[in-house]
């Protein structure tokens, strides 16, 4: 039998794959081995004007990663895994062993089952609050991968980081190479990468955010007033803590999904490093802001394309 062929190896290349990532670019390869399977950063599909450093890249690796997990304690085995385990190799990301049989937990079941249904939705939310229940329950998923989300209304920066958040729309907006890198991956409607305008947002007529234009028509549409809107926050930076950061990011957004919710994400001022400053500044904290998005009630939307597992997968022993 080879391996893609093992259920288990088959179901977490297809849970991984599903992870989010900017602009859809889908930056990750995985390398199997017997019972092994390393992911790892595709340097060729790192956003050089939007993401230079490959944080984003990296996060989105680390939230392949937990679906990786996911589905493999989903299928009822267990599995060990080493975060940047070789020195030498940097865009080696992370090392998941499959180990024994285990007993798939509600949480893992519940869980994985998210994967297949999150998406971005971009559109405007119910005017329906988010409860106490729902905000701990995503907070608390944040804090089991080590990381912290606050959520702006409970801390009075709504307005303040909506406002960072319009700035820095406005300079990328108005900066050709940042266009021109977004232009190229909005994508028609069967490309396998890329996002594709039906997954875009309409304009929003007045409200507190933008919306990153992705080829959707013009229509104009109010936005919910006071978005719940999240910034996720990691101790230290660098890609270790970036790749556990995408965990943590993934969890939230998983748990969001299986209570209902839907989210998508405002990176403008993650994406400037002096609005990235202001963030960190605003939030008066030590720990650094990794990504930001907004949560609420919204209305079905779809999941969009990726490319097959077995295109990003190669055999190396
Ligand atoms: C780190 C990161 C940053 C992102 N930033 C934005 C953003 O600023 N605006 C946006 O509309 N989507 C953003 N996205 C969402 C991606 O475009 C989306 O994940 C991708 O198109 C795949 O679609 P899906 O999330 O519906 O599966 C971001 C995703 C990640 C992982």
């Amino acid at each position: 039998m080879i391996l893609t062929e093992v259920p288990v190896v088959t179901a977490a290349l297809e849970a991984a794959v599903r992870a989010p990532s900017p602009h859809n670019t889908q930056p990750w390869l995985f390398e199997l081995a017997p019972g092994v399977i390393d992911v790892v950063l595709d340097e060729s599909r790192v956003l050089k004007v939007c993401d230079p450093e490959g944080r984003e890249a990296r996060l989105s690796c680390g939230a392949a990663l937990l679906n990786l997990e996911l589905a493999i304690a989903a299928a009822g085995q267990s599995c060990d895994v080493e975060l940047l385990p070789a020195r030498d190799r940097p865009e080696l990301l992370a090392r998941v062993e499959i180990g024994p049989r285990h007993r798939t937990t509600a949480a893992e079941r519940r869980l994985a089952a998210a994967i297949g249904a999150r998406y971005s939705n971009r559109r405007p939310f119910a005017a329906t609050p988010v409860p106490a229940g729902a905000r701990y329950a995503v907070r608390q998923a944040a804090r089991e991968e080590g990381a912290k989300l606050v959520l702006l209304d409970e801390v009075g920066l709504s307005g303040a980081v909506a406002g960072l958040i319009r700035r820095a729309d406005h300079l990328q907006t108005l900066d050709e190479a940042f266009q021109a890198e977004l232009r190229a991956w909005t994508k028609e409607r069967d490309s396998r990468d890329g996002v594709p305008a039906y997954a875009g947002g309409p304009r929003p007529s007045g409200g507190l955010l933008p919306v990153r234009h992705h080829g959707e028509s013009d229509e104009a549409r109010e936005f919910e007033r006071d978005p719940v809107v999240a910034v996720l926050t990691s101790p230290t930076d660098g890609p270790l803590a970036q790749v556990r950061a995408g965990r943590a990011m993934q969890r939230a957004l998983l748990t969001a999904t299986s209570l209902g919710l839907s989210a998508s994400f405002y990176s403008q001022p993650m994406e400037i490093p002096s609005a990235r400053t202001v963030l960190r500044s605003l939030l008066s904290e030590s720990d650094h802001p990794q990504v930001v998005f907004r949560l609420g009630y919204g209305f079905p939307g779809t999941t969009t394309p990726r490319r097959p597992a077995a295109s990003v997968t190669r055999f190396v022993r």
